[in-house]
């Protein structure tokens, strides 16, 4: 079994340490929570557990679908052993329906079901407050080449589509959410980072209770129980 050794980075929701395979690090799922660009701080109960499992869960349901991931193994409940790769330093969006920052930006109400999904990009810098940007402002700050995104947005809408379904058995509406890629050493692209309520808008199909960490940002409380809530529809 892999061995726990340096910690290498330490970012709002996850840590990272080496191992004593350099192809290979363990993240460790927090507790802590943040938003707003770590404005606003907070922790979310078990939330480190949950995360970790439903992310592996989904990373290893993509695998069968075609999706490469970073996913090797579960060490532990807030363990996982990953593939080490140079993340892409890009948020990839996808939205199905609109929520949170488009309605903000384009003056829409939140719940208008799109017919087509929508993806968007921002540039993953806590300094400049992860500004949106297109391919061609991607490719022109060197942050991946044209290839690299084609295959990001090609992943990206399969993650939509599989998902889209494995959460409408559960009863569940995948709302939005965002993606972190990485290369392999050979350059193969990854899916990486987490998919989580933390990630994810996730409404109740029927009602559509917010199962996500709006709870958190939006102070709408109950954060615990709607994080164990998608964790039980899950089967998890
Ligand atoms: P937004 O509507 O605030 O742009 O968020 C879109 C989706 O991305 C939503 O599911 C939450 C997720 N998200 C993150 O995972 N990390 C972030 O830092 C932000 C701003 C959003």
């Amino acid at each position: 079994m892999a061995v726990k050794k340096e910690q290498l980075y330490e970012g709002k929701a996850k840590k990272v340490f080496a191992t004593d395979d350099p192809s290979l690090y363990i993240v460790s799922y927090k507790d802590d929570a943040t938003a707003f660009n770590g404005l606003k701080k907070g922790t979310i109960a078990g939330k480190g557990v949950i995360n970790n499992k439903m992310s592996n869960h989904l990373m290893k349901l993509l695998e069968t679908k075609g999706v490469p991931t970073h996913f090797v193994e579960e060490l532990s409940d807030r363990d996982t052993l990953v593939k080490r790769v140079s993340i892409v330093p890009l948020e990839v969006i996808i939205r199905n329906v609109s929520a949170g920052s488009f309605a903000k930006h384009y003056g829409v109400e939140e719940g208008i079901i799109f017919d087509e999904p929508t993806i968007e990009f921002s540039y993953k810098n806590d300094a400049l407050g992860d500004p949106l940007l297109n391919a061609y402002h991607a490719i022109a700050l060197k942050l991946a080449t044209r290839e690299e995104i084609e295959e990001i947005k090609r992943l990206a809408f399969t993650v939509n589509r599989e998902l889209c379904a494995f959460f409408r058995e559960t009863g569940i509406r995948l709302v939005d959410f965002k993606l972190e890629f990485g290369r392999l050493d050979d350059g193969t692209i990854v899916l990486a980072d987490e998919i989580s309520p933390d990630t994810c808008r996730l409404w109740d199909l029927q009602t559509n209770e917010k199962l996500d960490k709006d709870r958190f940002r939006r102070d709408l409380g109950g954060v615990e129980d709607a994080y164990r809530e998608v964790m039980r529809r899950l089967g998890l």
